[in-house]
């Protein structure tokens, strides 16, 4: 058996795991955030910080011992080392290296986007592969024809803002608190999805890229008209926020489902995985499953404690890369963007 011990620091999560096989999840230990940034409308890159150094020795110390697991247990120990903020993911590469040292552990640099795309396989008892995977989350959106943990390649991503993003962008624009695709599900669910007829913006009929800026600019005008007057969110009933809400959702949606179908037909393929923070949301996974299931594809979407960030992904792609021989020394690096970054066919090795 090899154990891994996961940590997770690349945004507002300071989360860590112990995971053995890379399939039996003993303990996913997460401490969110999200009450620090909300007045602030976002995630500050220096409270998250600041935050990451607060909570993460109490965090590694509670999934040891809810995995009941001493430091001798473990194999080896992973971290998430790119994409996401430096400052923030410099706290889980100091600690890890730091662990890799005095327990003196082979150590594993993980691609958190990367890990979100595993994070549907972690539990199953047969692997998906291969697969088109679409990971949904509040920095990336990307489509990938996944073979096995470890092989992978970019099919399409966005152009601007990620899906997240624009979730978070969208309930801003509506007055609703942060993170807003919680936000903007619930409001949405006693509105009508027909109401407002956003555009679905699909950047030509073959391509895989998404681009989810010209939707949000189009709820801004909605809500505010073309000049852009104060107090457009004033006249706006609650049913009217429900309506614009619900709305919206069905058209990011619409986009999300179609393009992971074309991109299923591109590859012949004949599973889709689903991962990333978005991928929590309720009429993504009901449709992006009932679609699945008219096309008669397997389709397996992340369990909710895995969509939004957790280092229990980190420690099961972590077991299959160290498995794969990966070994990373002392001097490994903390990077903003990921191995696939912006635009597919762009790859940084
Ligand atoms: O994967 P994640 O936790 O962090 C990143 O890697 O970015 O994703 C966070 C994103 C946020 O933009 C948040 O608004 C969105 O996931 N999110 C949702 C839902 N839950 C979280 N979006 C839509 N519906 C949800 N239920
Ligand atoms: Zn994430």
């Amino acid at each position: 058996m090899t154990t891994i011990l996961g940590i997770e620091t690349s945004c507002d999560e300071t989360s860590a795991s112990v995971v053995d096989d890379g399939c039996t999840v003993r303990s996913n230990i997460v401490a969110s955030q999200i009450d620090l940034h909300r007045k602030y409308g976002g995630v500050v890159p220096e409270i998250a910080a600041r935050a990451h150094i607060e909570n993460l020795d109490a965090v590694v110390d509670e999934a040891l011992s809810a995995a009941r697991c001493k430091p001798d247990d473990i194999d080896a120990i992973a971290v998430t080392n790119r994409p996401g903020l430096v400052g923030a993911l410099l706290i889980g590469v100091t600690a890890a290296k730091t662990l890799s040292w005095t327990w003196d552990k082979p150590l594993v640099g993980v691609d958190h986007i990367l890990a979100h795309a595993h994070s549907a396989a972690i539990d199953l008892d047969s692997p998906p592969w291969p697969a088109v995977g679409l990971i949904v989350s509040g920095g990336h959106t990307s489509l990938f024809r996944i073979t096995a943990p470890t092989e992978i390649e970019l099919l399409g991503a966005t152009t601007d803002d990620a899906a997240g993003e624009a979730f978070d962008k969208v309930a801003a624009i509506l007055g609703l608190p942060y993170p807003g695709g919680p936000a903007i599900e619930r409001v949405g669910k006693s509105g009508n999805a027909r109401a407002v007829s956003f555009p679905r913006t699909m950047l030509g009929a073959e391509s895989l890229d998404f681009s989810f800026s010209g939707i949000k600019t189009a709820v801004l005008y909605h809500v505010h008209g073309h000049g852009q007057t104060s107090g457009g969110l004033e006249k706006q009933t609650e049913g009217d926020v429900a309506d614009i809400a619900a709305s919206f959702q069905q058209a990011v949606v619409d986009v999300l489902v179609r393009k992971t179908m074309l991109a299923v037909a591109k590859t012949g393929v004949s599973a889709v995985v689903l991962g990333g923070g978005v991928a929590a949301n309720s009429a993504l996974r009901e449709q992006l499953e009932s679609t699945c299931r008219d096309r008669r594809l397997d389709f397996h979407a992340a369990r909710m404690s895995y969509c939004t960030d957790n280092a229990a992904m980190i420690a099961a792609l972590g077991y299959h890369m160290f498995a794969g021989g990966t070994r990373d020394r002392l001097d490994l690096e903390a990077y903003p963007t990921g191995t696939f970054h912006a635009r597919a066919g762009r790859v940084r090795k």
